[in-house]
């Protein structure tokens, strides 16, 4: 399965789940690829990559046209892969949409290895510019994480919006909106158990039962290079990633136990 992780805002958690469930997963015995198409390379730093350590990076495969298994290279974390990103890639966006036919470069490139692996994770850069474009073309399916704070339900449906139309520019391929994660939720706010009623009542199952709550070792741990579930395994942070994996694995499993609709390609790819 090809998981997007997407937002138009920034900083709102998409490296730190897309990396944390990563590591639980493989930790799992899945075999798991995380591929950093972010020019801020945050996923490659959190899992202890150093800044000469880059290339050759997902910019060589969406700018060059290099292929995936010649950028693939292996974690610290057993069974978990990386392609790491570099500040190229921030080229891309001006360069792209020059080109025909680039929206498909990424998908076609990972089809190829997409047998490989049970879970591929895309950590995308907080907008939908042409690369974050190319990473939903390229999915089966995509998470949102949401901080409950004002307007964050304006923000999502916008997303959401955003990329039914992709799809449908896109000739017809839609990822399914795998769900909605509930990051750095504070209830120590007075605004934040409003918030998070209301993201639940709008948008009901897609919301993942689960809460990653603010946790200072999730922070801490990119710091130190590694993934929340080696930094600290019994921080609340790690056992929320934990849940949080649990509770993907059976909306992969049994999509419609949750209440939204089957998408046939995760049914197979689990
Ligand atoms: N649950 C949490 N508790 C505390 N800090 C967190 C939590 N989740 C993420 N952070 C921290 O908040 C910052 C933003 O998180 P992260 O980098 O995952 O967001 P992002 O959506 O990927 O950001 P960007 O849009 O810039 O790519 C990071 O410093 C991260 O370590
Ligand atoms: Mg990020």
């Amino acid at each position: 399965v090809i998981v997007a992780l997407v937002s138009r805002k920034g900083g709102v958690g998409k490296t730190t789940t897309a990396v944390s469930l990563a590591s639980v997963l493989a930790g799992r015995g899945r075999r798991v690829l995380l591929v950093d198409l972010d020019s801020q390379c945050s996923a490659s730093f959190s899992l202890g990559v150093g800044r000469r350590e880059l290339a050759p990076s997902s910019a060589d495969l969406v700018l060059r046209g290099a292929s995936a298994p010649a950028l693939i290279r292996s974690t610290r974390v057993t069974n978990l892969d990386l392609i790491t990103s570099s500040v190229d890639l921030m080229a891309a966006d001006v360069e792209l949409v020059r080109r025909s036919g680039f929206t498909l470069r990424l998908r076609d490139a990972l089809d190829a290895v997409r047998e490989r692996y049970d879970f591929i994770f895309l950590d995308c850069a907080p907008s939908l510019s042409v690369v974050p474009q190319s990473a939903l073309v390229a999915s089966d399916a995509f998470l949102v994480p949401v901080v409950p704070q004002f307007l964050a339900v304006e923000g999502v449906q916008n997303l959401l919006d955003a990329v039914e139309r992709l799809a449908f520019r896109a000739g017809g391929h839609a990822p399914e909106p795998l769900g909605l994660v509930m990051t750095m939720v504070d209830y120590r706010n007075r605004a934040t158990r409003e918030n998070v009623d209301l993201v639940r009542r709008t948008f009901g199952s897609l919301v993942f039962a689960v809460e990653i709550r603010v946790n200072v070792r999730l922070a801490e741990a990119p710091g130190a290079g590694q993934p929340i579930v080696d930094y600290d395994p019994g921080s609340t942070g790690a056992r929320a990633y934990g849940l949080l994996a649990e509770e993907l694995l059976s909306r992969v499993a049994f999509p419609s136990a949750q209440g939204h609709a089957a998408p046939a390609a995760l049914v197979s790819g689990a």
